[in-house]
């Protein structure tokens, strides 16, 4: 198949949470299932210079309400990556939805309305590339989810649209004095049937759960919970409406990056056979944060954005009784204010038990995960997570909520398959029973290291996801596979709820 991939992140170049991870990995696992994949992403400032190196130019032309632009080929990684250079729209200071404050661009619209335009171009009759005609666009998240709306009205040959919901609490919704801006036509504004109009609000989500051939999320648990109105953020009637098109595929990781046997990032390589160095991991990390180098309770790991999704209040009120355990905490993560202050606060009080540091920071986070004894994800919600994924990959046990692709990747002690710790319920208190659990398994070291070696036996790999969404392309162009639907869900009617808009 002949896939466009529309992302508005792809690691190594631009990333700030899993979406970047995604979108670089299964582009490439499909490419090496012999998919011809391209990967189309904005060209941020902070990669002029690839722009200025690209193999491949091909200019588009200033049409109806858009600028002129230029596609700019820039990498061949099994997949090619290309960038869509539009200085007046991506070449802005500060990261890929806000300036250097955090604040959102103001032309988030318009940026993430022509980068969905300019997909549906390129997957239609109107592409600049005249040898190469996408089978599928696949977009992800609500940057990319006016893809599906546009490319209805693009000239034939159209490709088939899949959407990708990674989170469905970013919506992407703008005031509706967009309408010229983003050239909607008068019958998208509307609630219902094409209409993409959520609460009075343009919502690039809802455009793309209208307009989608198919409709994936990251996890089977997390395609069944947006169906309801607790975790549906406003759009689980919608998503009821299509769920015969919706289908959880969960995420892999990407083994080449994310490997403890061959990982460069991290002090000392370790496999499931040698448990013994990941200590030396655990000590170059007490050293580095300034920890003191103690065994005596375990070390606690956090790798994440600060925000409520996260449940990191549910780990701040569990802190100063887990610190009396004679426990640690690392820290890595940015994000609400609050709880980067609040952080700060417990590491400046407690200075050989916790250390925070709130940059991005790719190498550190390589070693956190390798040091760590145990990775902190008690999420409110989590579409899929990668961290328990890499966690286990590393010997690191995973504490995780029993939601979303935490429940569908981490299996708790107490079963004979144990890989990590499960709660069920969003409370302080629920946490801390698990912590306590954790504590007692820490005193019985063959039994933590049958959990460890069970959680890296675990196979996390693409391959098998790849293969779902090649079946999924192939079903939504009409052609006969094998491929079992018995992920999607038939859900119930409630009343929508109030939603977010930017992403991060
Ligand atoms: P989300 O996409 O909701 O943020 P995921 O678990 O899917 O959550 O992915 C988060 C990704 O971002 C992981 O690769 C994690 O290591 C990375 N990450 C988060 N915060 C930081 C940080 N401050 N520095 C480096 N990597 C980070
Ligand atoms: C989102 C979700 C996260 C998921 C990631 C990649 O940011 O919050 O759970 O792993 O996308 O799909």
């Amino acid at each position: 198949m002949k896939v466009l991939f529309v992302t508005p992140e792809c690691a190594p170049w631009v990333k700030t949470g899993g979406l970047g991870d995604v979108s670089a990995a299964l582009p490439a696992a499909l490419s090496e299932q012999g998919h011809d994949v391209r990967v189309l992403m904005p060209a941020y400032r902070p990669l002029a210079q690839l722009v200025l190196e690209g193999s491949q130019r091909l200019a588009l032309p200033a049409e109806d309400v858009w600028p002129a632009a230029e596609l700019v080929r820039v990498a061949s990684v099994g997949f090619s990556l290309w960038l869509l250079d539009c200085p007046s729209l991506f070449d802005l200071p500060g990261g890929p939805y806000g300036d250097e404050k955090g604040v959102d661009h103001a032309s988030n619209a318009e940026r993430f309305g022509f980068l969905s335009h300019v997909a549906a171009r390129t997957a239609s009759g109107a592409s600049p590339w005249k040898d190469w005609r996408a089978d599928v666009l696949h977009a992800n998240d609500w940057p990319t989810g006016l893809a599906a709306a546009y490319l209805k009205r693009m000239p034939a040959p159209q490709a088939r649209s899949m959407f990708t919901i990674h989170n469905l609490a970013f919506q992407g919704n703008f005031p509706a004095d967009r309408q010229a801006a983003l050239g909607l036509p008068d019958e998208w504004m509307q609630v219902e049937g094409e209409g993409l109009l959520h609460w009075g609000q343009i919502s690039m989500m809802k455009a793309a759960l209208r307009h989608a051939d198919v409709i994936t999320t990251v996890s089977p648990t997390y395609a069944r919970e947006i169906q309801e109105e607790a975790l549906g953020f406003g759009m689980d009637g919608m998503l009821r409406a299509r769920s015969k098109d919706l289908h959880g595929i969960l995420n892999g990781i990407d083994t080449r990056v994310w490997n403890p046997v061959s990982d460069p990032l991290i002090p000392v390589r370790y496999g499931a056979g040698c448990l013994d160095d990941k200590a030396a991991n655990r000590e170059a990390l007490q050293v580095e944060l300034g920890l003191s180098a103690t065994h005596a309770a375990p070390l606690f790991g956090v790798v994440s954005r600060l925000t409520d999704q996260k449940g990191i209040d549910l780990i701040l009120a569990n802190l100063p009784w887990l610190l009396k355990q004679g426990a640690q905490l690392a820290v890595l993560g940015s994000g609400e204010a609050r709880y980067e202050q609040q952080l700060r606060d417990a590491a400046q009080a407690y200075p050989a038990q916790v250390a925070v540091r709130t940059d991005f920071n790719e190498r550190l986070a390589h070693v956190i995960e390798a040091g760590v004894d145990v990775f902190l994800m008690p999420s409110r919600f989590e579409p899929c997570g990668l961290n328990q994924m890499y966690s286990q990959a590393y010997g690191t046990l995973p504490v995780v909520r029993a939601t979303g692709g935490l429940a569908d990747s981490v299996k708790d002690a107490s079963a004979p398959d144990g890989t990590g710790f499960v709660f069920q319920e969003d409370s302080a208190d629920a946490l801390r029973e698990t912590l306590m659990r954790v504590l007692r398994v820490w005193r019985d070291p063959a039994a933590w290291r049958g959990l460890q070696q069970r959680a890296m036996a675990q196979s996390f790999g693409w391959p098998q996801s790849a293969q779902r969404y090649a079946a999924l392309y192939r079903q939504t162009n009409g052609q006969t596979n094998g491929q079992t639907k018995g992920d999607s869900h038939a859900g119930f009617q409630g009343k929508p709820r109030a939603a977010r808009s930017g992403r991060r």
